[in-house]
């Protein structure tokens, strides 16, 4: 398996990659894997009994914005303090030794790949992104970014600023699709994924490396996406790096390994 997604990337003439959540846990992220999981990364939480979705729902800005800001504010300083691991790295050396197109496509909110320095233009944030910002009515379409300081109490997870709408002075949310979320603005993330069309428009004759990593079955997403690439277009091959949930059919390639770990192994046979 180690020996042909080696192969696999020396052949590729244009890259995918694909993550989720996984993909952070080797920069020491949390993945947000059961209940178990979340209320590790978050003990206030298991205390009160909240999971992931009773969190990530916009109803929490409405009722009370210094809760619903206190789980997002949280994890905002976070994702800025973070640094993007090893492995994003390996990735762009592969892409810009062949000098080849390349597009990202990530459920995550965190902004990683941006800050490895993978173009903003070549990336696509399907849940959008926790560094954006949107009104919470939303009183008008704008999407702003964030850059604002929000400290949080993280003994009881409240926010102590709450950023604002500048035009009407609501309180306002990041721009990202929570559960039961009907006023997430899409506008930003549909741009992207216009640009992503074009991109698989452009390349869909060439050999294509779809890397996945970290996308689990929960809300399948991002494996989706890489299998709809991997089965539609007939030069793609996935490469679906995971720990837990590495499967997927042949001619595919499974990896199971952390995302980190697997790219660290293909480098060594490319060397
Ligand atoms: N960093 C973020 O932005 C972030 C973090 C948590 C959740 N979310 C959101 O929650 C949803 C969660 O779905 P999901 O499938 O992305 O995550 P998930 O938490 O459901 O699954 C994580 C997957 O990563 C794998 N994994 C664990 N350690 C890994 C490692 N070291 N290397 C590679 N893979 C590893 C697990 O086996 C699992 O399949 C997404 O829709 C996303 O928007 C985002
Ligand atoms: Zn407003």
């Amino acid at each position: 398996m180690l020996q042909r997604a080696a192969q696999i990337i020396k052949e590729a003439e244009a890259f995918i990659i694909t993550a989720g959540a996984g993909m952070g846990v080797d920069s020491g992220l949390p993945d947000f894997r059961g209940d178990h999981g979340f209320w590790q990364a978050y003990p206030p939480y298991a205390r009160l009994g909240l999971s992931f979705i009773d969190c990530a729902n916009p109803e929490h800005f409405q009722r009370d914005p210094a809760f619903g800001w206190g789980f997002y504010g949280h994890r905002t300083n976070l994702y800025r303090t973070t640094i993007p691991h090893a492995g994003f790295q390996i990735i762009k050396k592969w892409i810009e030794r062949k000098n080849a197109e390349y597009f990202v496509v990530t459920s995550n909110v965190d902004g990683q790949f941006q800050k490895a320095g993978f173009d903003d233009d070549h990336i696509q944030e399907v849940h959008g992104s926790i560094h954006w910002l949107q009104c919470l009515n939303p009183c008008s379409r704008i999407i702003w970014y964030n850059d604002e300081t929000i400290p949080v109490d993280e003994t009881v997870m409240r926010a102590l600023h709450i950023p604002r709408c500048p035009d009407c002075g609501e309180v306002s949310r990041p721009n990202i699709l929570m559960f039961g979320d009907w006023s997430w603005l899409p506008d930003r993330t549909r741009i992207q994924e216009q640009r992503f069309d074009t991109f698989l428009t452009g390349n869909a004759d060439r050999r294509i490396a779809v890397i996945e990593m970290g996308a689990g079955n929960a809300i399948p997403t991002i494996r989706a996406t890489s299998e709809r690439i991997g089965w539609n277009l007939k030069h793609a091959t996935v490469i679906r790096i995971n720990p837990r949930e590495p499967d997927i059919k042949a001619p595919h390639i499974s990896l199971s390994c952390g995302a980190l770990e697997g790219l660290r192994m293909i480098d060594e046979l490319l060397k």
